[in-house]
């Protein structure tokens, strides 16, 4: 059985858990993370059984001072220091090249492996009191990442024995993953750390082939943070009222996931709100989603234009819809 139990309260048992080589799901500032000791290999072999994760995926390190990054990492180029003293504890991940004593089971193969330091004071707690935590969304796989322990709770129940609860997460949507192997760092993931936060300490970075050139984490390739209920993207909110009115003809039961700027055009159809900024909307986003595909069977999402932390909320947004645009 699964239990949850509020952050603040569960550290020391959590702790205890992770040395036996137990799952723990914990919070974060960005979605709740299910850690397993990263120096115990068949412990993380048990992260991927209980999300169904597949096996070529790699797994993120969260470590909580950053001299740990020398026990995970080899090789680290003066830019991880530089970029470590500005961005961590942050949203951010830096893919470097592995340390032997990281198993491979953490890097699902490869030679290099992904740390982050969480800017959650529960999440640095437990990793102080046990060990590196390899650790991804508390989600099963393809689901919608979880931003509440309730959320890991619908997902998870039985498959972990400790939830902590921190509460909602602040930021919302996964960490901006970076990599650092290459001779220009390419951004894998977009992230509440953008492009241009990046390009600022490094010179350049490569985003989406619009600045240099694409490139895809691996676990890209597999539909992410898909919600159960179908789901489209509607270009504007006048579009997303138009699709909402033909599916209520025809039976359905659609839900508008927007920003709470539209009252007089939204009026009393069914709507989530995202909130208002930009921030609102990436901190509100996987709720939003998660509360949509409860009360409905069709999910019409607004488009969220923009440039900075708007586009990386697009690209959570392109990958519940698959893509699919009205
Ligand atoms: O915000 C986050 O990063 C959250 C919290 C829990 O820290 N974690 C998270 O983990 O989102 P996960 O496993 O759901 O997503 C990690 C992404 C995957 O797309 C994975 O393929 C990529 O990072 N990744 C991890 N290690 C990598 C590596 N060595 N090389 C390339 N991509 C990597
Ligand atoms: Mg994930």
């Amino acid at each position: 059985m699964t239990r949850i139990v509020p952050a603040q309260q569960g550290i020391e048992e959590a702790a205890k858990l992770i040395l036996k080589g137990e799952l723990v799901v914990f919070p974060t500032e960005t979605v709740y993370g299910l850690g397993a000791n990263a120096f115990d290999e068949e412990a993380v072999r048990k992260i991927f059984a209980a999300k169904g994760r597949p096996q070529d995926n790699p797994l993120i390190v969260h470590i909580c001072k950053k001299e740990q990054v020398e026990e995970i990492a080899e090789d680290i180029p003066e830019a991880f220091y530089a970029l470590a003293d500005r961005f961590m504890p942050g949203p951010f991940s830096i893919i470097l090249k592995k340390s032997p004593k990281i198993p491979y089971v953490v890097t699902a193969g490869g030679e290099t492996v992904g740390i982050r330091m969480p800017d959650n004071e529960w999440a640095r707690a437990l990793i102080e009191a046990s060990a590196p935590l390899a650790a991804p969304s508390a989600n099963r796989s393809k689901h919608i990442s979880p931003t509440s322990a309730r959320h890991v709770y619908e997902d998870l129940n039985g498959k972990v024995p400790l939830i902590l609860d921190g509460g909602a997460c602040r930021v919302g949507i996964e960490s901006t993953v970076l990599d650092l192997t290459e001779d220009v760092p390419v951004i894998l993931r977009p992230g509440a750390v953008t492009a241009d936060m990046l390009a600022d300490i490094l010179g350049e970075v490569s985003l989406n082939g619009r600045v240099i050139k694409i490139a895809k984490a691996p676990g890209m390739k597999y539909t992410h943070y898909a919600p159960d209920s179908e789901a489209v993207c509607a270009g504007d909110i006048r579009a997303a009222v138009r699709e909402y009115d033909r599916a209520v003809s025809a039976g359905r039961r659609p839900v508008i996931v927007a920003r709470d700027i539209y009252r007089d055009v939204v009026g009393d159809r069914q709507i989530v709100s995202l909130g208002i900024t930009a921030d609102d909307c990436a901190r509100n986003i996987y709720a939003a989603l998660h509360a949509a595909e409860k009360i409905s069977d069709y999910i019409i999402v607004e488009e969220i234009k923009g440039q900075g932390i708007e586009a990386s909320v697009m690209n959570r947004i392109d990958k519940a819809t698959g893509g699919r645009r009205i």
